[in-house]
């Protein structure tokens, strides 16, 4: 790539981590194209409208008054000299990694894209994607990796809804398939982002964001196992944990909760077993913590019945108001929240559900739905049988949770500092 041709960054999928790349970059002074197939997200961004709950409609308003494209035309990308790939990977329905959206993209890409670009995936994959399966696909249509294409990998590792960060401020993570491929992408990054950490392929850079994830997956299965423990003693487990977390070394807190949820961490780990036991190779451990999370909710179900009961109410006739059914505090995001796995076991139960989310405003459950979050009111909270707080938003006031409801059963610990008969800690 010569000197005289300045970068043009094409960003496919403008999601939770295409869209704040692309703001980034375009903040950066670079030319950005952004392709999204959604026309409905490109719609909303040519009109200045976030869909991103990090992002404001007037930094979106801003970019693309700067003249930002975005479009959901891959020809677009012909004149990109660096693109970024940033489409989902889920699982399937049977639980194995869901690779098609990243396949269908380089599909897509090495139709449009001139020789020399480098292509960075930052997506999570499998260890090994990049080497191989992308490789393949771009070698086959005729392009040789660290000559006339450049491939890398650079694993995104923001955090919705966290202000601490800056997308900038997170150090990035870069390892290329060879070292031209590393060259030409860090000579970009190390432009556009505070901290450029090199490794030594992409399999590693792949490797470094699945340990990122399996390792809060595991700490909070063990936690969520102990929680249980503890609670059959008698004890309060996340006392246990401020204790603990006042050794100065050889200890990092995790919480327990009602599960997991998002696009990350329950779903990471098992690209990296799925991967493994190609190879071979069993991860009993990582395949425990994820079975142990994705018990928790049958578990709050269960502890939420035995809770009832104590006060001879039969969950079947009960009414449960759920708070927060979004994933996490603070975002609008219920992929895989637990909470559609608490109100399908409350459901089965016939208990009567209502919910409570300013984030979310309708929620289908499985097969049953939409749901639609209810006003908070005294009057709702006095007339249910059990205020079960799933997700703890900033926006919901505890102290008056705690004072208009008869019974609180709170898997999040929002209620820390209240110590009142009513409240039923996980
Ligand atoms: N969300 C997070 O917090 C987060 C953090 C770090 C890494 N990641 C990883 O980043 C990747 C993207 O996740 P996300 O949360 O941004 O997903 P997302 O669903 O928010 O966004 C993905 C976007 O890609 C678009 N898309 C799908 N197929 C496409 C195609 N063939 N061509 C162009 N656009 C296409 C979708 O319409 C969507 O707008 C995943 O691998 C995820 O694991 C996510």
């Amino acid at each position: 790539m010569g000197e005289q041709n300045p970068p043009v960054f094409g960003v496919v999928g403008l999601g939770e981590v295409g869209l704040p790349l692309a703001l980034r970059v375009a903040e950066s002074g670079y030319d950005v194209v952004g392709v999204d197939i959604d026309e409905e997200r490109i719609r909303s961004l040519k009109s200045g409208e976030s869909y991103i709950i990090d992002i404001p409609s007037s930094d979106v308003q801003a970019t693309v008054d700067d003249g930002v494209t975005v479009t959901t035309e891959y020809e677009r990308l012909s004149d990109a000299t660096h693109i970024a790939l940033c489409v989902p990977t889920p699982l399937q329905k049977s639980g194995q990694p869901d690779i098609s959206y990243i396949v269908a993209a380089v599909d897509e890409l090495v139709e449009v894209i001139s020789p020399e670009t480098t292509v960075i995936i930052e997506s999570t994959v499998y260890p090994g994607a990049t080497e191989n399966l992308i490789r393949e696909i771009v070698t086959d249509a005729g392009f040789t990796v660290g000559e006339d294409i450049y491939l890398a990998s650079s694993p995104e590792r923001i955090d919705p809804g966290n202000e601490q960060y800056d997308l900038e401020d997170i150090p990035k993570v870069v390892g290329g398939v060879t070292a031209s491929c590393q060259a030409q992408t860090e000579r970009l990054y190390e432009d556009i982002f505070q901290t450029v950490v090199s490794v030594n392929s992409a399999t590693e850079a792949e490797m470094t964001k699945i340990l990122e994830n399996t390792f809060r997956n595991v700490n909070i299965a063990l936690v969520n196992e102990l929680v249980k423990v503890a609670d059959n003693f008698g004890i309060d487990f996340w006392n246990v944990i401020e204790a603990a977390k006042t050794k100065p070394y050889g200890f990092m807190p995790f919480y327990p909760g009602p599960g997991l949820g998002g696009h990350c961490i329950p779903v990471d780990p098992i690209y990296l077993s799925w991967r493994a036991r190609q190879n071979g190779i069993d991860t009993p451990l990582v395949d425990l913590a994820d079975r142990t999370n994705r018990e928790m909710p049958e578990y709050i179900v269960r502890r939420l019945t035995e809770v009832l009961n104590e006060r001879g109410i039969a969950l079947s006739e009960s009414r449960i108001l759920i708070l927060g059914v979004a994933y996490k505090s603070g975002v609008p995001d219920t992929r895989k929240s637990p909470a559609i796995d608490i109100i399908d076991g409350l459901e089965k139960s016939q208990a009567s559900i209502t919910y409570h989310d300013p984030y979310v405003p309708r929620l289908n459950v499985n097969d049953v739905g939409p749901y639609t979050s209810v006003e908070l009111t005294d009057d709702l909270l006095a007339s249910v049988d059990c205020t079960l707080i799933v997700t703890n938003h900033p926006e919901i006031e505890i102290e008056t949770i705690v004072d208009r409801s008869s019974l609180i059963f709170d898997t999040r610990n929002a209620t820390a500092n209240y110590d009142a008969d009513n409240i039923y800690r996980l």
